[in-house]
């Protein structure tokens, strides 16, 4: 029997509450489909740092890297400065664990209510794959004569060419294997399909504008693009996909781009699939450890009521499966998800779900 390892983060807020659920689908998926999963918590968070004064220990990332995988609930909250625990605990580990790919499967699924009117779970259903080292998020910059009317600021927009190239490679593989889903062709038209492509990568950047960095993007986007003829590629400016994606979703298979486009878009995107309580990521270093996790937040005003959403957390939970190659298990999970969705649940949000927050796992271990 295979044996993970894996790194519990349960975190702030309704966090505890949506990684409980998640480790109980796991647990179930493991029963059916022969392996064992081992947790290891750890209690950083905002309770941690307020009782210890701790945020990370230093040798965190070494003590991680020998795990399968990490599960995290939500960092954050309302009794802390807002920005300390982000930085602190979730951009270090992802910098620290070189977890350079943040992939967001944007996907909604049947009975979830989206705000586009006209859509349902056939036109919504693509991934991004947002950098997740560099662009502003390197934290270079400065400022001088800060508080003063003379105060100066800059933050800078950096990207080396390595980082460009592994993302984009983990883009362009990920369309390629897009091709064996249920829609093979998806955001296709009958001549691309004619012409031979079975794939469609979408780069998302601001190359009007922003020259240096997003045409250093597209060159290496291009270059790339000759090792996979079966990817038909597209460009499309960053203003121009919100636009899309509300107007026309299905258009959509792949979608790569930097660091802090990807984090807006993504807001976006998950707005589209039915929200916050059903979306998941994962922050992947496919050479080490990944870590996945719900979208959303820390939930303070649901603490403790059993009202908040597991879904998302349970989602990333299929995710690390996946990722660890327990592909039957996750997928059986995601098709019990899309049960629940289509089938019992009322809504998706917190409170409104006509089912407790552990009521919903449940019914996600019986639909397994
Ligand atoms: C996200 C979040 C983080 C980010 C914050 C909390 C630092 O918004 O995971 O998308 O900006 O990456
Ligand atoms: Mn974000």
């Amino acid at each position: 029997m295979k044996n993970y390892n894996i790194a519990v983060i349960p975190g702030d807020g309704t966090g505890p509450e949506v990684i409980a659920e998640a480790v109980k689908v796991l647990d179930a998926a493991g029963r059916k489909f022969g392996f064992d999963l081992k947790y290891t918590k750890f209690p950083w968070g905002g309770d941690h740092y307020l009782a210890t004064g701790e945020i990370l220990p230093d040798d965190a990332a070494e003590t991680l890297k020998k795990f399968d995988a990490m599960l995290l609930g939500a960092i954050g909250g309302n009794k802390v400065k807002p920005g300390l625990l982000e930085k602190g605990i979730l951009l270090r580990l992802r910098f620290e664990l070189d977890q350079y790919i943040n992939l967001r499967p944007v996907k909604l699924y049947p009975g979830v209510e989206t705000p586009l009117a006209n859509k349902t779970s056939d036109s919504i259903d693509y991934v991004v794959v947002r950098e997740n080292s560099g662009g502003v998020y390197t934290g270079m910059g400065g400022s001088v004569a800060q508080g003063t009317p003379d105060e100066v600021a800059c933050q800078n927009w950096v990207y080396t060419r390595k980082q460009v190239d592994r993302c984009l490679k983990f883009a362009f593989e990920l369309a390629k294997k897009r091709h064996s889903a249920a829609d093979p062709w998806k955001g296709l038209s009958a001549e691309d399909k004619a012409a031979g492509y079975t794939a469609n990568l979408t780069l998302v950047g601001k190359t009007n504008v922003l020259t240096y960095v997003c045409g250093m993007w597209e060159r290496a986007f291009n270059e790339m693009a000759k090792a996979y003829p079966m990817v038909k590629i597209n460009y499309c400016h960053v203003d121009a996909t919100t636009m899309w994606m509300v107007k026309n979703p299905e258009w959509f298979d792949v979608i790569v781009t930097e660091n802090l486009m990807g984090d807006i878009i993504t807001d976006l995107a998950a707005m589209t699939a039915g929200g916050m309580g059903v979306s998941a990521g994962g922050n992947l270093n496919p050479e080490g450890i990944s870590m996945f996790e719900p979208i959303g937040g820390s939930a303070p005003k649901y603490t403790g009521l059993g009202v908040i959403n597991p879904l998302a957390a349970v989602g990333a939970a299929a995710m690390m499966l996946d990722y660890l190659g327990e592909h039957e298990a996750a997928a059986s999970i995601e098709k019990s998800i899309a049960f629940v969705t289509g089938n019992k649940l009322k809504s998706c949000a917190a409170g409104k779900m006509g089912y407790s927050t552990s009521q919903v796992g449940d019914l996600v271990v019986e639909n397994l």
